[in-house]
């Protein structure tokens, strides 16, 4: 059997993942794959109690190095539970941020900077590597904006606007870096021209 691919989407709280994720998996079920949505932190019983204590407003203020280990405490369970396994059987897999979340959140948003992020991702296995890394890209005032409309925020979506701004910026400098893992989209445009920008950026991996 073939293996799958491995696809992530990333992007500011308001860039629309969660909706242009759902749709993607629609797609490439439509052209016969089989498909696992799955998100970080979460994904196992363990990943989501931990998104818990991760995302709850009123959670234990935590270091930022405490919070990078959380992440990857989650993510390790995900790889080795969910991720590799889905891979293997000729799943794709469609995740709902992954380390990139890690280097722009922690390495960019906190502070820590990239050195400690490259360091636990060196311990995950290499196959648990992207094969295509989606950037659902807009401005930081657009993406909190739409994320406050929804609903009570979460511990990150509380941040500051300069929190923001350096995640923003981690992931474009991530982005621009590794250009032929990486997909900019617009996604301050509306739904339609996303979801097509988006298929138009998997169509080379069908
Ligand atoms: P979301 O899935 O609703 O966007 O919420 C997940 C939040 O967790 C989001 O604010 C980004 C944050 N996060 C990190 O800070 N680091 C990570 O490694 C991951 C996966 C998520």
């Amino acid at each position: 059997m073939n293996e799958g691919r491995f696809i992530t989407l990333e992007g500011l709280e308001g860039a629309g993942k969660t909706s242009r994720a759902g749709e993607l998996k629609a797609f490439l079920e439509r052209r016969g794959k089989r498909v696992l949505l799955t998100r970080e932190p979460g994904g196992t019983a363990l990943g989501e109690r931990l998104r818990e204590l991760l995302l709850s407003p009123t959670a234990e203020p935590m270091a930022p190095l405490t919070e990078l280990l959380l992440m990857f405490a989650a993510r390790s369970e995900h790889v080795i539970q969910v991720i590799l396994p889905a891979l293997a059987g000729g799943q794709w897999v469609l995740c709902d941020r992954y380390v990139d979340a890690s280097y722009a959140y922690q390495g960019g948003g906190r502070g820590l900077g990239e050195a400690p992020v490259a360091a636990l991702e060196a311990l995950l296995p290499a196959r648990a590597r992207p094969d295509l890394t989606l950037l659902l890209d807009l401005p930081v005032e657009m993406g909190l904006a739409r994320a406050k409309g929804r609903g009570p925020v979460d511990r990150f979506e509380q941040e500051t606007l300069a929190f923001h701004q350096r995640v923003r910026d981690a992931y474009l400098t991530r982005a621009r870096r590794w250009p032929q893992r990486y997909r900019i989209i617009d996604a301050s445009a509306d739904p339609e021209t996303v979801r097509g920008a988006i298929e138009a950026a998997v169509e080379p991996l069908l």
